[in-house]
């Protein structure tokens, strides 16, 4: 149902002209946004719709000052830490990080990939996406009937279980009691070919829906049957409680695949889905803690046995959406694994993926089993408390980093020292800024002597060797630009200070260029056309910050320009005076030398 009401306009709100990118602008080679729709466009479309009108449709907010505020969305939360800034036309969440435009909101509320989040904005603003090239595309797939078709699978295979009784016995010598059948909604494939496509399968329309979401398989002459047959199924639901997929499990383990699972799907994707997170938070009004597991039998044999705080992923290693998902919804998080070597590895790669989420407030934790072992046959043998007592004992993540590191390096060398800083320190690098940053930049050095060096803060950023000075002039003008773009606007191509040879100074250029082709340019959408740029994170960082209300923004921005464009007089006269020193400097050379160093001497 497109939504129809004019849009309030933000204090930027006001359409911005049409008008073409600057001919040859760095960023627009640079730059393909996903699904190729133009880049003008959004533009355009961030410009006419107001993030205030996005949000309030789905969350309700309070006005706060020039913001606006909620609980946030993302994570559980009593006190509201979720703001939406009209003049930024962005919002972020100081309790969990979360932070976007109208468009990464979408996104991120709706499950929707960018192309989809977009047509819906535009469908809302009465606007058409433009294609790069005129290229159209297939209008959104609506999934709502793929949502209700699965939903309908999973009762009617939790009707199945019910008249099976050899699947009813499986579920009690699996130890599984109706209450957890109930709650996980567990259910039961039967045998033959197509008993789920009879049901649901009831018209053209149907068949090809239940075939997008991954139900059935297509055989040789293209007809297509049941993809999950003798199977107990077990439902994975998104963060709304909609089913979205499924894993079947055979029921004598001489069968391979043990598990059978849903393909990708519009649906679902399964390096960001979790599988029990949806009855973790309904069992908890608030999580504290979680524990991820690796199977769909170890979480529900923990929510059975009285930890409804377990989650599995799906046969997959740990990714850092997984990660961020999981610190969204607890602060604590205790990664459990098998003993044995893949165990490990995979709880290295879950260490990995956590380090960027690991911002102060939440921890990791990583407990490892006895070998054959696993979470649910542990449960079972040593019950509630044994299995506490274990948590209890898990091994902080920064003790299993180091020591990790140091398994095979005798740290008793100063060259063993040497390397384990070597190794630990671009791991270090990739927590966020932060008191936990410090503390493991502290351990480090006093395990090897070495300091983490001042290379690190903010190390994943752009403007990355921020030798000494904190913040650097590029940061400052990069935060500037982004809090009120249109400080830029009476900027002249070519800009003195492109020529400054640091870190983040082509950023900033080509972040100049976008602004001035795009007049009236908010804060969101700025930070759109970085995207797909491994900067982006970077940059939203920054754009979340507040700058102090009563600083002059034009003042600041084109004083840090022009501090830069000193820097670029003080870099040749460096450069000119190294070939002066080799009796390399010509005539034109000495003449600039003099100019520049009778400029310095002028203050410039
Ligand atoms: P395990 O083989 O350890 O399964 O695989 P499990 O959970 O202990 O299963 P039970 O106890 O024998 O029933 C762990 C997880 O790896 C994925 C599933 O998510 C499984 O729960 N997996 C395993 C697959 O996706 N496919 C497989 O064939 C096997
Ligand atoms: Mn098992």
């Amino acid at each position: 149902m497109p939504h129809t009401a004019p849009a309030r306009k933000g204090n930027n709100g006001h359409a911005a002209p049409v008008m073409p990118p600057l001919a040859g602008a760095p960023w627009h080679a640079m730059q393909s946004m996903p699904g190729l729709i133009s880049e003008r466009f959004i533009s355009e479309l961030l410009a006419r719709v107001d993030i205030v009108d996005v949000v309030e449709r789905r969350v309700p907010m309070k006005k706060a000052g020039h913001e606006w505020t909620a609980c946030c969305p993302f994570h559980n939360e009593r006190t509201p830490s979720f703001t939406v800034s009209p003049q930024k036309q962005f919002y972020h969440c100081f309790g969990c990080g979360a932070h976007g435009s109208a468009i990464g909101f979408l996104m991120e509320y709706e499950h929707l990939e960018f192309q989809d989040a977009v047509e819906e904005l535009a469908q809302s603003a009465g606007l058409t996406v433009e294609y790069e090239g005129g290229r159209d595309r297939a209008p959104r797939r609506d999934l709502t009937d793929h949502f209700t078709l699965l939903d309908q699978a999973a009762s009617w295979y939790q009707k199945q279980l019910q008249d099976s009784d050899t699947a009813q016995d499986y579920c009690r010598q699996r130890g599984l009691d109706a209450d957890i059948i109930e709650r996980f909604r567990i259910g039961w494939a039967p045998p033959g070919w197509d008993g789920l496509r009879a049901q649901l399968g009831t018209s053209g329309e149907h068949l090809k829906q239940l075939e997008q979401a991954g139900m059935l398989s297509t055989g040789q002459r293209g007809k297509t049957y049941d993809r999950f047959r003798e199977r107990v199924m077990f439902p994975i639901m998104d963060r709304r409680g909609r089913v979205i997929a499924f894993g079947g499990r055979v029921l004598s383990s001489e069968q391979s695949p043990k598990y059978l699972n849903s393909p990708e799907t519009p649906l679902f994707h399964k390096g960001r889905e979790l599988f029990g997170l949806w009855q973790a938070r309904q069992a908890n009004s608030k999580l504290e803690r979680l524990i991820v597991v690796e199977g769909y039998m170890d979480a529900i044999a923990l929510h059975q046995a009285g930890l409804p705080i377990a989650v599995a992923t799906l046969g997959t290693a740990t990714t850092p959406e997984h990660a961020e998902r999981l610190f969204r919804s607890a602060p604590s998080v205790v990664f459990c694994f098998d003993g044995d070597r893949a165990g490990r590895a995979a709880a290295w790669k879950a260490l990995e993926a956590s380090l960027p989420s690991l911002r102060d407030g939440r921890q990791a934790n990583f407990l490892f089993l006895p070998d054959g072992e696993d979470p649910d046959s542990l449960v079972r043998a040593e019950g509630l408390d044994g299995f506490n007592a274990r948590m209890a004992q898990a091994t902080p993540l920064s003790d299993y980093l180091f020591d990790n590191v140091a398994a095979d390096i005798d740290t008793h060398s100063l060259d063993g020292r040497a390397r384990l800083a070597e190794q630990a320190r671009p791991l270090i690098a990739r927590l966020p800024d932060g008191a936990f940053r410090e503390l493991m930049g502290q351990e480090l050095e006093k395990r090897t002597g070495a300091a983490l060096g001042r290379s690190a803060p903010a190390a994943r950023a752009a403007p990355r060797h921020n030798h000494g000075q904190s913040p650097s002039l590029v940061r400052q003008a990069v935060t500037v630009l982004l809090t009120q773009p249109s400080v830029a606007d009476d900027l002249q191509a070519p800009y003195p200070f492109a020529d400054l040879d640091k870190p983040g100074v082509p950023l900033l250029v080509q972040m100049v260029d976008v602004v001035r082709a795009h007049p009236g340019l908010s804060t969101a959408a700025l930070l759109e056309h970085f995207r797909d740029r491994p900067e982006h994170g970077f940059l939203a960082k920054l754009a979340a910050t507040s700058l102090p209300a009563n600083l002059d923004l034009n003042h600041e921005f084109h004083g840090a320009l022009t501090q830069m464009q000193r820097q670029v007089g003080e870099q040749r006269i460096g450069a000119l005076l190294a070939r002066q020193s080799t009796g390399g400097l010509d005539e034109a050379g000495k003449a600039e030398l003099r100019e520049l160093l009778r400029a310095k001497a002028g203050g410039w």
